[in-house]
C-alpha cells in the first residue's frame, strides 16, 4: 500500500504551500485536489451550465481532458493555471464541490495519484473520505483574517487586482459553504494532528508536520 500523508484545511491555511514543500523534501507525489474542483468550476462557467445540473457537471468532470505538467495546468491543451486561481474560480469550485455526483466523479482522479514512493494529498476531505487509510493526517487551520491577508499577498504577487475586504468576505462565504455542506464537509478527520498556523511561519509549520511524518515513518530520511 502506497504511503499517504493528507493535509486538509480551509482555503488560505497554507496547506498548498506545506504540501508542495513536503512533497519536494520527501520526493513524493503531490495531489492538489482543489485544482480538480477549480477545473470543473471553470468548465461549467465557460459552458454556461447552471450549477443545478449535477449529473451533467459530474460527467464533464469525469471526462475532462486535463494534464498537470511542469509548464502548468493544461485544459484541452490550454494553460489555465492562472484562470483557475482567481477568486471567482475558487467560488465556482466550492459550488461544484457541494454536488455529491461531482465528488464521486473526481474520486478516481484522486486515487490515481497514490503512487510510489508516496503521496502528499492536499484538500478538504483527503483524510476523511478520499484516503481514510492514510498513515499521517494533518488539519491545518488559521484565523479568517490571517488567511485573507495571505491570499491577498499571494494574488498581488501574481499581479491580480484584489481588495482585502472583498477577500475576507469571500473566504468567510466559502468557509461557510465548505463547512456546512451535507457531503464531505470540511472538518478535522479522526486521528488528525490539528495545527493552527496563525502567527506561525512556513518553516515552523513544516517542522511540525515533518516531525509527525518522521515519527510515523522512522525509516524515512526527512
Ligand atoms: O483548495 P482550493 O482553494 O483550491 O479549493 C477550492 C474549492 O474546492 C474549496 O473551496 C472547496 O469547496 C473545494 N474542495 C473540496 N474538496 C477538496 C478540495 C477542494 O471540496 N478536497
Amino acid at each position: 500500500m502506497t504511503r499517504v500523508v493528507t493535509i486538509d484545511g480551509p482555503s488560505g491555511s497554507g496547506k498548498g504551500t506545506i504540501a508542495a514543500l513536503l512533497a519536494e523534501r520527501l520526493g513524493w507525489h503531490c495531489l492538489d485536489s482543489g485544482a480538480l474542483y477549480r477545473l470543473v468550476g471553470l468548465i461549467v462557467d465557460r459552458a454556461g451550465i447552471g450549477f443545478e445540473k449535477g449529473n451533467k457537471i459530474a460527467e464533464l468532470g469525469r471526462n475532462m481532458d486535463v494534464e498537470f505538467s511542469p509548464a502548468g495546468v493544461m485544459l484541452e491543451g490550454e494553460d489555465v493555471s492562472i484562470a483557475i486561481r482567481t477568486e471567482t474560480a475558487g467560488n465556482n469550485a466550492s459550488k461544484v464541490a457541494a454536488i455529491p455526483a461531482v465528488r464521486e466523479a473526481l474520486l478516481q482522479w484522486q486515487h490515481d495519484y497514490a503512487r510510489e514512493p508516496g503521496l502528499i494529498a492536499d484538500g478538504r476531505d483527503m483524510g476523511s473520505v478520499v484516503f481514510p487509510q492514510a498513515e499521517v493526517k494533518i488539519f491545518l487551520d488559521a484565523s479568517a483574517e490571517e488567511r485573507a491577508q495571505r491570499r491577498y499577498k499571494q494574488l498581488k504577487e501574481k499581479g491580480l487586482d484584489v481588495s482585502l475586504a472583498g477577500l475576507v468576505a469571500e473566504i468567510e462565504e466559502r468557509d461557510q459553504r465548505d463547512r456546512n455542506r451535507s457531503v464531505a464537509p470540511l472538518k478535522a478527520p479522526d486521528g488528525a494532528l490539528v495545527v493552527d498556523s496563525t502567527g506561525l511561519s512556513i518553516e515552523e509549520v513544516l517542522a511540525t508536520v515533518l516531525e509527525q511524518v518522521q515519527c510515523t515513518f522512522p525509516d524515512l530520511e526527512v
